[in-house]
């Protein structure tokens, strides 16, 4: 698929991966459906990339279903139609699933509410987002369409991140059996998997820890967002690719 041809909502456009992805695909000619919760970080991408492009923003909550509808109304109304989506909001929410204090013996627990909310954006919104377009496409007979979801090396399973882990894993298997179901419909799917990248996102790992990891990684530093950009772009223009997921973690095994 050529990336001019593309009418693609990105979610979580206002920050770190979804902002590069957002920006190369209005510098490559897409159209493109900027979709984040933060609507001045929204508002400042669209005055910068406004000249380059087309861009239009929404603002919407991945993890809510009547927002997620009415996103995928208000792009297929901007730009006559729909045909690609990058499924990229997520956040952390870190924490050990039981741990014990070694000063008070004390056992804490990840809450059940840190669980849900990394489960609902990072899992239930890409589902979400994900049947949305697909719904939209096959009602209106669009095709070829791509739907790009970003998961994480943490879908190994990383320590402290039994929810993110979750989430991460969980959408690289419905990448795969939405390739199966959606193919009929000219629909392909695919995922990618960053290693630690040099976003906002970050600033949430304690530096010692994200010293330690980097200390792990083959390549020895993290990730640029223009590189994982490099593993979406791909995915988007290979019509031979569906359901598989491109790791980008310079070599990471956690
Ligand atoms: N940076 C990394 O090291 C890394 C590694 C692997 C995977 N990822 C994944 O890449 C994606 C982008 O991460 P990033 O590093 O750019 O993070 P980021 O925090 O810089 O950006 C995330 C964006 O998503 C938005 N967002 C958060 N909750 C939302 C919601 N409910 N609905 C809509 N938008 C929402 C935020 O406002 C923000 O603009 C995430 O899915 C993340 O899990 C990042």
């Amino acid at each position: 698929m050529n990336l001019n041809d593309l009418k693609i909502i990105v979610t979580g456009a206002g920050s770190g991966l979804g902002r590069c992805f957002a920006e190369n695909l209005v510098k490559a000619g897409a159209s493109v459906m900027a979709s984040d919760v933060n609507k001045e970080a929204l508002d400042a991408l669209k005055t910068e990339l406004g000249e380059h492009g087309k861009i239009e923003t929404f603002v919407a909550d991945v993890s809510n279903e009547a927002q997620v509808i009415d996103m995928v109304k208000a792009t297929a109304e901007a730009f006559g139609g729909v045909n690609g989506l990058v499924n990229n909001a997520g956040i952390t929410r870190d924490g050990l699933m039981v741990s014990k204090s070694k000063s008070t013996g004390e056992v804490r627990k990840m809450s059940l509410e840190n669980w849900q909310k990394v489960i609902d954006v990072d899992l239930t919104g890409v589902f979400l987002c994900a049947r949305e377009v697909a719904a939209y496409m096959i009602e209106n007979d669009v095709k070829p369409g791509v739907i790009v979801s970003i998961s994480s090396v943490s879908r190994h399973g990383n320590f402290g991140q039994s929810n993110y882990s979750a989430a991460k894993a969980g959408l690289v298997a419905d990448t795969a059996l939405w390739s199966k179901e959606l193919s009929r419909y000219g629909i392909r799917t695919g995922a990618v998997a960053p290693g630690f990248s040099r976003t906002p996102i970050l600033e949430a790992m304690p530096e010692k820890v994200l010293d330690k990891v980097v200390s792990q990684v083959p390549l020895r530093r993290l990730g640029e967002p223009t590189e994982i950009w490099q593993a979406v772009k791909f995915i988007l223009e290979c019509d031979y690719f569906t359901g598989r997921c491109v790791d980008v973690d310079g070599g990471l095994t956690l």
